[in-house]
């Protein structure tokens, strides 16, 4: 494997992305939590771009570097080329120009790393130092119009450098420099495919998990279902998958996500706990409240629904890379580790050891392994559902009554992108019904109805977003559907916000 080695860059989680794309496994780790290297496993380190420049006092150092170029090849990206030179005499100042955007790239000497790169390649900067000159022990391979160094190599050794960065698209052949890294460099055997994961997880969750037993909370979603079909593949009956109906999934999901459980052959209870989570939210408007009362319980429906089974010793859980990643802060050295968990606050009640068996993969690779286990594409593209479900799309109180109007909403809403062809061009789409009512008219009969508003997003990761340009012939179309045939609800608007400053959802 590949380790890389973030220094708080951006693109820190892309140049992972480019390696795992080129079927090399590799980890992040931050530069000031690295564990130890075992050499054996180890093909080579890249080290990440960062925010700081080398001539900040508490910028980011790793005394081990030397150490490890002279056992391991090394590629340096953008600061960590910088820092790379800056301590073995090389010159780094600040850029008279400071250089973003595109360059072209200019070979010097006949390198591997730059094997089958054409000259005037297009490469993409992002810095405001540059690298001025280099001792003799280490050369120049490639340089730009504005630079004198776009790449170098420490003479005799596989350390190498890049001023610009190669894992992002806009650098034309930064692919190809990569996997030149990693096919001639570090000698990498690039067999780190969906299918070969398949196979090693369920190996090593078989000898983990021997006899014992397992217990899973099941969504319908992307990532437990995969995770489920991992641990079956590997503990047949030994996984008890649970599936809770909170009374706040989508019209009809409870049911046909069981039944297409059960056909794949998963051993999982479905539990009907709907008036317990309406009696706990009854009164409740505040979001958080709202969210607090759904989580609370789920936790005291999962833990009762577990002690049902005999000596379980594990909780499975779907947690995947992104919520793993400790990511180095940028505002300095003192790392803020996030940590989020697919389930929050399971593992601390119930005294059970975790397997999370796709801890190392990012969302695209889990609907890639999720494929090539031959799940449904059906549950593989769907769109991403909160939690806490429609608790949070009812503003307001959540009632039974309330849940049932906004289902039928949410079904011809979501049917008809799918019915369109829609769906797949959306990120996430839903239905909020709202805490006011509005004057319509029926008939000759004035009416005195729900509001209920449409959101459909596009987005990568969630984190922005932008709303949908969904055609007006399609929402004037869903309009009149809702309103013919939903009883209660005499007005639809769409929701025109973008993430920031509006969010997904409205609570
Ligand atoms: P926001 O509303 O923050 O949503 O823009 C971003 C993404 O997160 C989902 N979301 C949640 N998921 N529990 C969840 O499991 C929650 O409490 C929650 N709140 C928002 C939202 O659906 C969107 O995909």
């Amino acid at each position: 494997k590949i380790i890389i080695l973030d220094f708080g860059s951006q693109y820190t989680q892309l140049i992972a992305r480019r390696v795992r794309e080129l079927n090399v496994f590799c980890e992040i780790h931050p530069f000031n939590n690295i564990p130890e290297i075992d050499y054996q496993e180890v093909k080579g380190i890249i080290l990440s771009g960062s925010p700081y420049s080398v001539h900040q006092e508490d910028s980011p150092r790793v005394p081990q570097i030397s150490e490890w170029r002279k056992k391991l090849p090394i590629l340096a990206v953008c600061y960590g080329a910088q820092l790379l030179v800056h301590t073995h005499e090389g010159e780094v100042k600040r850029s008279e120009t400071r250089e973003y955007g595109r360059a072209k790239l200019i070979t010097v000497t006949e390198n591997p790393l730059l094997e089958g790169i054409t000259n005037d390649s297009q490469i993409w900067m992002s810095h405001g130092d540059s690298i001025y000159s280099l001792p003799d022990s280490i050369e120049i391979i490639a340089k730009t119009a504005s630079i004198p160094v776009a790449a170098y190599h420490f003479k005799g050794e596989p350390t190498y450098g890049l001023q610009f960065h190669p894992e992002v698209t806009h650098s034309t052949d930064g692919k190809k420099i990569v996997e030149n890294f990693l096919v001639k460099i570090c000698k990498c055997s690039q067999d780190f495919t969906p299918a070969a994961f398949a196979e090693d997880t369920i190996k090593a969750l078989k000898e983990k998990l021997g006899n014992d037993k397992v217990v899973l909370a099941l969504s319908g979603g992307v990532d437990s279902t995969v995770a489920a079909v991992l641990l079956h593949r590997a503990i047949g009956e030994n996984l008890h998958g649970i599936f809770v109906d909170n009374g706040l999934l989508r019209k009809g999901e409870f049911e046909e996500v069981l039944e297409t459980y059960h056909k794949m052959g998963l051993n999982v209870t479905g539990v009907d706990s709907k008036e317990r989570f309406y009696h706990k939210l009854k009164d409740k408007t505040d979001p958080e409240d709202k969210r607090k009362a759904i989580g609370y319980t789920f936790i005291e429906v999962f833990d009762e629904e577990a002690k049902r089974i005999q000596d379980v010793k594990w909780l499975g859980q779907g947690t995947i890379y992104p919520d793993v990643i400790e990511s180095v802060s940028v505002k300095g050295p003192s790392a803020t580790i996030k940590s989020h968990h697919n389930v929050g606050g399971l593992p601390e009640k119930m005294n059970l050891k975790i397997v999370e068996p796709l801890r190392d993969l990012f969302k695209d690779e889990v609907r890639r392994v999720g494929t090539e286990l031959g799940i449904d594409a059906l549950i593989l593209n769907r769109h991403p559902f909160p939690g806490p479900g429609l608790g949070i799309r009812i503003l307001g109180e959540v009632s039974a009554e309330r849940v049932s109007i906004l289902q039928e909403v949410d079904a011809i809403f979501i049917n008809g992108l799918k019915e369109t062809g829609l769906y797949d061009d959306v990120w996430q789409a839903g239905s909020m019904l709202l805490p006011v009512n509005s004057v319509g008219v029926m008939g000759d009969e004035r009416t005195y109805e729900n509001v209920v508003a449409l959101r459909a997003v596009t987005s990568l990761d969630g984190m922005t977003a932008d709303w949908c340009h969904l055609p007006y012939d399609f929402l004037a179309d869903i309009s009149n559907k809702i309103i013919n045939n939903v009883r209660g609800v005499n007005r639809v608007v769409y929701d025109i916000s973008s993430k920031p400053p509006a969010t997904i959802e409205w609570e």
